[in-house]
């Protein structure tokens, strides 16, 4: 199900919904850095929680050193703060109501979403991405959403979950072609210089598949 959100489109969320189904094959677990309100993070809930249910009701015996029926999980990480300062990669005309201190949510508001969803409620982490290190990380990430609508929190993002994604994972950034928040298309084409990995852009998100 696609929940109603007010920052990803509902064709933008179902594509994120299809691609972390599709992600569901790889080994590792899913992360979204700017949750904000958990609108999208409550759909990549659901898509966790289909799967998880589905392996219980199937598995057998274990199969040693594969990642195919282990149960997923998704972490989740903000401020919970609200956007940081802008860089001067993210000036724009059309960006003026982005500023510092905007989209803040609380933590518990997060939480209680889920519960009221009837959902498990995943890890939350409340840091600042430039201060979160790979403890605070799943060990191996299969699907990595990024909305952090600017260049310093996309950096950083991609930054932390590239030495952690398996080989066919995703990795899906928001407002890379949204001309309001131009500081994420500049970390993301930073990022990709010499990397070997596949693309595709749709709408305002970019969909890159590791390739090794
Ligand atoms: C556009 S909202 C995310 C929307 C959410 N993904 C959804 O689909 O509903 C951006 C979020 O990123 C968080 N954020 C941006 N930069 C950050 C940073 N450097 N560290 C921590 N949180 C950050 C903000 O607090 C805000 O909640």
């Amino acid at each position: 199900m696609a929940w109603k959100n007010d920052q990803v489109s509902l064709k933008e969320t179902e594509y994120i919904i299809d691609s972390a189904t599709s992600a569901l094959e790889i080994e590792g677990d899913f992360v979204e850095l700017g949750c904000y309100r958990g609108d999208t993070s409550l759909c990549l809930a659901e898509v966790v929680e289909k799967y998880n249910k589905n392996l219980q009701n199937t598995s057998d015996e274990p199969v040693e050193n594969s990642g195919e029926n282990l149960a997923r999980k998704l972490w989740i990480y903000d401020s919970f703060e609200g956007l940081p300062e802008k860089n001067r990669e993210d000036e724009s005309v059309l960006g003026k109501e982005f500023v510092s201190g905007a989209l803040g949510v609380t933590k518990r508001e997060v939480k209680e979403r889920f519960l009221k969803a009837g959902l498990k409620v995943p890890i939350i982490k409340k840091a600042w991405f430039n201060e979160l290190t790979s403890d605070d990380m799943p060990e191996k990430i299969a699907f990595a959403f990024l909305d952090g609508d600017f260049y310093g929190s996309i950096k950083d993002s991609l930054n932390l979950v590239t030495p952690l994604m398996t080989s066919g994972g995703v990795i899906l950034a928001h407002d890379y072609n949204n001309l309001a928040l131009p500081g994420v298309k500049k970390a993301v084409d930073e990022w990709l210089t010499g990397k070997n990995v596949k693309t595709e852009v749709f709408e305002t998100l970019i969909k890159i598949t590791i390739k090794n």
